[in-house]
């Protein structure tokens, strides 16, 4: 893909990066619509992160020999690089942390040192994964603080216009997901942001399933945190980034402490004194994971030369076809959709039960014609127990490598298995 423009993009270009789509499983090409769990990665992702450690290896900010500079200008230009990608001021701004669960986290300890107190509330969504809803709950059994919930209407939607009803000057933080990963719908978190600024609470967007599928700007979004993964976003695993804005870091003791993030320390009569180290970096105390951060930093160079809107419109178009072959097949009636199946506000996630069927069971048919899909809650268990899904759901999540052709096979695998359900 290396030097030539992309206007429209070209899926078969794009997989030809991709060296694991040259496996087959079971003599079957693999088709790989598990996006949502994680991406496949290019191999200028690859080959960056080992390039790494054939060429640079050293440690960061700790030396002043020749490796050790390199390697903390690859570092550091890796944080202005997604800096450049979310539309935020600079890398002052950008916290590498390891997954989007431990952003969250941060920010969890963050409000609950600094921000938060008794009498106080946190509004999050009855749509979140775990891992922005978990730690919201704990702090409210360890600060007498209440959390509460904005609920979805009847088609899955965030009910935003609620948020009035919910908020008040209590009200410190909203944690609310940019899309959800089970039903792929968009919410407009910069009408968050503004119903909580009018309230003086901050927003924390979780931007796990957002940031590697549509143009991103928290500046125009107006929020004060995001969160999100480095290897949904064709970056390597482990390497996952917290933005900030700038003014609320500057206030903040960092919850996390030790060497790498200070620049002085000295042992005096009162104990430590110590001189905390410049923006960001003394919010990623001990040696962070360097080799992911430039190869997360590579990942979002390939998306942005893809650029983002292109991606996001190739993605509505195999999420729109998707559901159109669903419709005209038949198929659709045969399924249990969460959500709606608008194609309005919606990226290219769609999770469903068929018929009586074990979701595990279809996901084991399916994996026999080479599709991977996820199972089971997929880390969003009240949102489906609210929709009455007890055992959970089959998900189905695409990305800028999935053809049409290959929702062609998803549909006739999704036919076998009916008719093989129905002779049995
Ligand atoms: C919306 C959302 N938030 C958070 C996470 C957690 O991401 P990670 O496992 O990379 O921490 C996921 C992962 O699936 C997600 O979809």
């Amino acid at each position: 893909m290396e030097n030539r423009l992309f206007h429209m993009l070209d899926p078969y270009l794009i997989r030809s990066d991709f060296p694991i789509f040259n496996r087959e499983i079971n003599g079957k090409k693999i088709i790989y619509f598990d996006n949502a769990a994680t991406s496949q990665k290019p191999r200028q992702v690859i080959d960056a992160v080992s390039g790494f450690y054939q060429k640079y290896n050293s440690n960061i900010h700790r030396g002043i020999h020749h490796l050790s500079m390199e390697a903390s200008k690859l570092y550091e230009e890796a944080h202005e690089i997604i800096a450049r990608f979310i539309g935020a001021k600079g890398a002052e701004e950008i916290i590498f942390v390891r997954n989007t669960t431990e952003a969250i986290n941060l920010v969890a300890y963050i409000v609950s040192d600094n921000i938060i107190s008794s009498g106080d509330n946190i509004i999050t969504t009855i749509m979140e994964h775990h891992s922005n809803l978990i730690p919201w709950f704990r702090i409210s059994s360890k600060k007498n603080v209440d959390v509460r919930i904005l609920n979805i209407d009847s088609n899955g939607r965030l009910m935003i216009d609620e948020l009035e009803d919910i908020i008040d000057d209590n009200t410190r933080l909203i944690a609310v997901t940019h899309v959800s990963n089970v039903l792929g719908h968009i919410n407009d978190v910069k009408k968050i942001a503004k119903i909580a600024h009018r309230h003086g609470a901050y927003v924390l967007v979780d931007g796990a399933q957002s940031v590697p599928h549509i143009p991103i700007n928290v500046k125009d979004m107006d929020i004060d945190f995001l969160a999100f993964s480095g290897h949904k976003m064709l970056g390597p695993t482990g390497i996952g980034v917290l933005y900030v804005r700038q003014e609320i870091l500057d206030e903040l003791d960092p919850p996390i402490i030790g060497g790498g993030a200070v620049k002085e320390v000295h042992l005096g009569e009162r104990g430590l004194n110590i001189r905390l180290h410049d923006l960001p970096w003394r919010f990623e105390a001990g040696t962070p994971n360097i080799a992911g951060a430039i190869g997360l930093a590579e990942a979002a160079k390939y998306l942005m030369k893809i650029g983002m809107n292109n991606i996001m419109q190739y993605e509505e178009e195999l999420t729109q076809y998707l559901l159109k072959r669903l419709e005209e097949t038949g198929l659709l009636n045969m399924l249990r959709v969460l959500g709606d199946t608008s194609p309005r506000d919606r990226l290219g996630i769609f999770s469903f039960t068929l018929g009586r069927m074990d979701p595990h069971a279809t996901a084991l048919l399916l994996s026999e014609d080479g599709i991977a899909v996820r199972s089971g809650y997929h880390c969003a268990q009240p949102l489906h127990e609210k929709l009455g899904f007890r055992s959970g759901s089959v998900r189905v999540s695409l990305y800028l490598y999935n053809t049409l052709e290959e929702i062609d096979h998803f549909i006739e695998s999704l036919k076998r298995i009916l008719l093989e359900v129905r002779n049995t």
